[in-house]
């Protein structure tokens, strides 16, 4: 049973220089690799394993595709601000290759996933020599791994590491006696950026889980530039999550004085503490104005912008 660290009795600085000897005293003289997404567990396990190991430590940033518009480049360089280095690895193409035809959304998911830990992330670990490897599993991922609402990792075999090889390898996983919010304390306690350790939530599969339908390089364009519209319009909205939606169906719309089947984006914009359940934010329909607007100026090809009333449940969060 992993003890349980509260926020109401976590001392961040104790906490990070206990998690940074115990970092040092496994690793001794080897090497260790992550791989960060950016998400506000994976930047505090890099900043801890940072401190502990340095240049022992090899950070890559998986370069899928899926994420939004310069998301690589702007988080590599909030850590290069911090002296960490962060490898990008473009694997855009392998992504889009082992999501093409694919309309379920559970075997997008699982694509997703496989392509990450045995295609592109277990290739890499192979290959690097590192025999540690630092994960930013949290213990709510713990507790809904028993519960069977995510399904149990066993990291090694989802490498591609044959179990008779996982000899000498080993796993750190430093936050595992936190909840988000403690993560989130600790994450500001490094010095981490605010934009980091305080960000709305984004799925694992990342835009692929707002592409309703197959997922292509056309789509993902057009839903990550209207993710980018809605993000900044509803910035300081205060609301959980906001998203935009691609649908795949194509609605009539006017395009050069002609009709012509054009796209959709949905808006969500959600309120909510724990994501479990969720109500629509009840935003001004001069917001939703300017939202459509832009998205419908900014975005080619789209000539219907709507905002969704439901709420979780029957609705999900993601639309896929
Ligand atoms: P749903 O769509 O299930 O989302 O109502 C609930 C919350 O979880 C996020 N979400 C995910 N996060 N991997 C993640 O790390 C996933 O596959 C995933 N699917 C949904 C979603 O953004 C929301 O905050």
């Amino acid at each position: 049973m992993t003890k349980e660290i509260k926020v109401k009795d976590l001392n961040t600085d104790k906490f990070i220089s206990e998690k940074v000897a115990e970092i040092v005293a496994s690793v001794g003289n080897g090497t260790a690799i992550n791989a960060l997404s950016g998400g506000v567990d994976s930047s505090v396990v890099t900043m801890i394993g940072h401190k502990a190991l340095g240049k022992k430590l090899r950070t890559v940033f998986i370069q899928n595709g899926l994420m939004r518009e310069g998301e690589a480049e702007k988080v590599a360089g909030y850590f290069k601000k911090m002296g960490v280095t962060v490898e990008i690895i473009d694997a855009r193409k392998e992504f889009l290759e082992a999501l093409s035809w694919i309309t379920d959304p559970e075997e997008k998911r699982e694509a997703i996933t496989q392509t990450f830990y045995k295609s592109v992330f277990g290739r890499i670990v192979r290959e690097s020599g590192a025999r540690y490897l630092l994960q930013g599993t949290i213990l709510t991922d713990v507790d809904e791994t028993v519960a069977g609402i995510k399904r149990q990792h066993n990291v090694f075999a989802q490498l591609g590491i044959d179990p008779q090889d996982t000899f000498g390898y080993h796993i750190l996983e430093p936050l595992i006696q936190l909840r988000k919010d403690g993560v989130r304390m600790t994450g500001k306690a490094l010095g981490l950026p605010e934009e980091l350790f305080n960000r709305i939530p984004f799925p694992g599969p990342a835009l692929a889980a707002r592409i309703i339908g197959e997922v292509t390089q056309e789509k993902l364009d057009i839903v990550r530039k209207a993710t980018s519209i809605v993000e900044k319009l509803l910035a300081g909205s205060g609301a959980f999550q906001y998203m935009a939606i691609l649908h795949d169906d194509r609605v009539t719309g006017m395009c050069d004085g002609k009709r012509d089947f054009g796209r959709q984006i949905e808006v969500r914009c959600w309120d909510s503490i724990d994501a479990r359940t969720a109500t629509p934010t009840r935003l001004s329909f001069d917001i939703l104005e300017k939202i459509a607007s832009s998205i419908l100026k900014s975005v080619p090809g789209v000539v219907s912008v709507t905002y969704n009333i439901a709420t979780k449940p029957p609705s999900t969060i993601e639309a896929v």
